[in-house]
């Protein structure tokens, strides 16, 4: 399964963040796509969910036979600001989501092993959404993807709320599930890209491109990122 972009453009106003953007995510794999505040991470999220269409280009996700496969339940979209019903009980709202999405769920485990999973404590579970730790709400969007496994995971910015145990609990537990997804996630910590990805891609200019492998094994990974990613500043300062 690929997750193919080709050519995606977008703008706003004469603003131009997306310029003919091009890239092939596989299954399998851990992408970390790293990119200036600004530079169009969200919106290119944004673009791959149908949550804004892009203004030309396309998205299309591909089976091993060729087929296109997508449709509404196809990707799923950690916000970095979680969207959730703040007048329902955690226990509430993934009973609701496990509702709607019922004939989607393959291998269903009970609500209580899903918070087992994602080691919410048994009080926090009955307590309304709006008073979860930001945290905690980034968990119940993460544990949402372990109910219904969309295929492709987009996270935006999603580990940088955690503590550094949860963070790293989160982490295995994408490691665990990579295998049956392509999981894209956007951040601005280097280390934890290094960390965690198979890949790392960076949104510069407008196009992304992929950080050659050797780089990131190199020593001086670290100052050649800053110089690509400088050199993006260097260009949006002179147009
Ligand atoms: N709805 C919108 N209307 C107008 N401009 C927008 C809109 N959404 C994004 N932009 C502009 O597009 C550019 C890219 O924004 P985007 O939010 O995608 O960046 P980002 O890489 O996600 O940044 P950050 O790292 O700060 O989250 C910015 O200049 C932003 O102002
Ligand atoms: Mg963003």
């Amino acid at each position: 399964m690929e997750l193919i972009l080709k050519d995606i453009e977008k703008s706003f106003g004469d603003k131009q963040v997306l310029k003919k953007a091009s890239f092939t995510f596989e299954k399998g794999r851990i992408y970390g796509l790293l990119g200036r505040n600004g530079s169009g991470k969200t919106t290119l999220f944004n673009c791959i969910s149908e949550d804004d269409k892009q203004d030309s280009g396309t998205v299309e996700l591909v089976d091993e036979t060729g087929n296109d496969i997508m449709n509404y339940s196809s990707i799923g979209y950690a916000f970095a600001q979680p969207v959730l019903p703040e007048f329902l009980t955690g226990y509430e709202f993934l009973k609701f989501y496990i509702d709607v999405n019922k004939d989607n769920i393959q291998n269903l485990l009970s609500i209580d092993e899903y918070f087992d999973i994602i080691k919410i404590e048994k009080e926090d579970r009955y307590r309304l959404i709006k008073d979860y730790s930001f945290g905690m709400k980034n968990k119940i969007q993460m544990v949402c993807f372990l109910i219904t496994k969309p295929p492709v995971i987009l996270l935006d910015e999603p580990l940088t709320s955690f503590d550094v145990v949860v963070a790293y609990e989160i982490k295995q537990l994408l490691k665990k599930i990579k295998s049956d997804h392509i999981l894209i996630f956007s951040t601005h910590i280097l280390e934890l890209a290094t960390d965690l990805c198979d890949d790392i891609v960076v949104l510069n200019n407008g196009q992304l491109e992929l950080v050659d492998e050797e780089l990131l094994k190199s020593p001086d990974f670290e100052e050649k990122i800053m110089d690509i990613l400088k050199e993006d500043s260097d260009v949006s300062s002179v147009s």
